[in-house]
């Protein structure tokens, strides 16, 4: 009887399935906090791979981690200490398969990488307006499997709302082929909403088929300063309200969040965050001109300032002046990690409960944790919070970690729920948070998922211990 490495080495050939060398890219988690040992990294290049993959290891009953770009922030894409499971990459599967410009639909395989996609799409004068900080890694697997938002939910969605079908190689290797381009369907229960966001837990995506916009004839970016989270949110309202759809992301970002990018990355030369509390993005795109979207966002910041809710702000003179204010804020992340080992809360609120949120909240964490840094930006537009602490100066972050995560935790996820809000909106649950969830997640609701799961993989193969334990 042949070995499961053997047997998986007849299926992908001896160089796709690694056993040796530097694995370590495959098995530590993004932010280096924790590294698993793999049985061995299988890269399938088809999904008629894919399915022989999983089929012998649920014959031999191995458990199986997919893995995209590897780029999740809740510890749910590499293998566990155990050395037993399987870690299957998508990474050879990166082929754009089709676009049709007239349905307004792309498909594409699971281990494409975010940025390709947009770019071939963009070569087509098509817009997919998926956007995330880490879309130079990301997959087309990764993201539908997380859900992910990123900067562009506010006009356009999120992963779910991105995806039109699916292909979908089942726990047991059957492929379902999903990859239907069209809006409405309504021939049953919807298979595709259950594996989008599933983590991996369930199947594994080895393609999607995914909408595509028209390119906007104009997109301006501006960078506000303000004094408050409540104004922020005042400058939401009337941002909705000025610009209608053209609004495309809004983006908050806290003082001490852009003096991380100022200290750790200085040629970025942050403006406005000395003397302001907050400042934010926000994008306007528009179907007419740039002149056109240009008068309406000066209309908006002059009557924001006119009313004392924006203290100074500046708009894009260029498209490089405008990705060089992006590039600052999808950099708190990296600098996040410069400064050392943080705190993560990826979290969901009511816009109009998280100015209240934040006050109490912020309030309570300086009375417990006298000295931790509040690093807070995020999605403000969708409600979306990366409400994160940083040690103290000069404290250690492992030690702050060992300390006072579980603490600042339940402090943090506790205000969450008393404002009605997600402890995930955005990250997903992984193995982070699965010991977490059950504490703030409606039990029958839990239930149910627990149910699902025992249909679709009832020998807990498909990456074991994430999203439930
Ligand atoms: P991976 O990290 O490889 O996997 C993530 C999860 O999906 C794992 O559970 C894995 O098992 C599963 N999985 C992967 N591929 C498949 C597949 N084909 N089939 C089944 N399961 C699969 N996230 C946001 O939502 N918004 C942001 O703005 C955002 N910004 C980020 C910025 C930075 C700098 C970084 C590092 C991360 C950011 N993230 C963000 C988190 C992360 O990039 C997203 O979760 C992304 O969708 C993960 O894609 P990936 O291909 O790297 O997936
Ligand atoms: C972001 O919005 O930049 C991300 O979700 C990453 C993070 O939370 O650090
Ligand atoms: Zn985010």
């Amino acid at each position: 009887m042949k070995s499961l490495i053997e047997q998986l080495q007849d299926v992908l050939g001896a160089d796709h399935v690694l056993t040796s060398g530097n694995l370590e890219a495959y098995e530590k988690d993004w932010r280096g906090r924790i590294r698993g040992r793999a049985l061995c990294v299988a890269r399938p290049g088809n999904t008629a791979e894919v399915a022989g993959v999983v089929k012998a290891c649920a014959l031999a009953g191995v458990s199986i981690v997919p893995q995209g770009g590897n780029t999740g922030l809740v510890v749910g894409s590499i293998p566990d200490v155990s050395g037993q499971q399987v870690l299957l990459s998508t990474q050879r599967m990166n082929r754009v398969r089709h676009i049709d410009t007239a349905n307004l639909t792309v498909t594409a395989e699971a281990g494409c990488v975010l940025q390709h996609l947009q770019h071939v799409c963009a070569e087509h004068g098509m817009l997919y307006p998926m956007s995330l900080g880490s879309e130079g890694s990301c997959t087309v697997g990764g993201n539908l499997s997380t859900n992910a938002g990123g900067t562009q939910v506010l006009r356009y969605g999120n992963a779910r709302e991105l995806c039109l079908g699916l292909e979908v190689v089942t726990a047991q290797g059957d492929v379902w082929h999903g990859l239907s381009g069209l809006r409405k369907d309504n021939t049953g229960y919807d298979l595709r909403d259950l594996y989008i966001g599933s983590e991996g837990t369930l199947g594994i995506i080895t393609a999607a088929t995914l909408k595509l916009f028209p390119q906007p004839a104009a997109q301006l970016t501006a960078w506000a300063a303000l004094g408050s989270v409540q104004a922020a949110v005042q400058l939401l309202g009337m941002a909705q309200r000025e610009l209608g759809a053209g609004l495309t992301g809004f983006e908050l970002m806290g003082q001490f969040a852009l003096s991380l990018v100022d200290k750790h990355f200085p040629d970025m030369q942050v403006p406005l965050w000395r003397d302001n509390a907050y400042c934010v993005l926000l994008e306007n795109s528009d179907g007419e001109s740039q002149d056109h979207a240009r008068k309406r966002f000066e209309h908006l910041l002059q009557l924001a300032m006119e009313q004392g809710i924006v203290s100074d702000a500046v708009v894009a003179e260029s498209v490089a002046q405008a990705r060089k204010l992006w590039h600052i804020r999808e950099s708190i992340t990296l600098a996040q990690v410069q400064e050392g080992l943080n705190i993560k809360h990826d979290i969901a609120l009511p816009v109009s409960a998280i100015s209240a949120f934040v006050d109490q909240t912020e309030h309570a964490l300086a009375q417990t944790i006298p000295g931790a840094r509040l690093v807070n930006f995020g999605h403000l537009g969708d409600g979306n919070l990366h409400f994160n602490v940083q040690a103290p100066q000069g404290v250690q972050g492992d030690e702050f970690l060992q300390r006072f995560e579980a603490p600042i935790n339940t402090l943090v996820y506790d205000a969450v729920k008393a404002f009605e809000g997600s402890i995930s909106a955005e990250h997903g649950v992984g193995s982070l948070k699965v010991d977490t969830l059950p504490h703030y997640k409606d039990p029958v609701a839990l239930a149910l998922m627990r149910s699902i799961k025992q249909a679709l993989d009832p020998q807990n193969t498909m990456n074991p211990g994430r999203v439930l334990n």
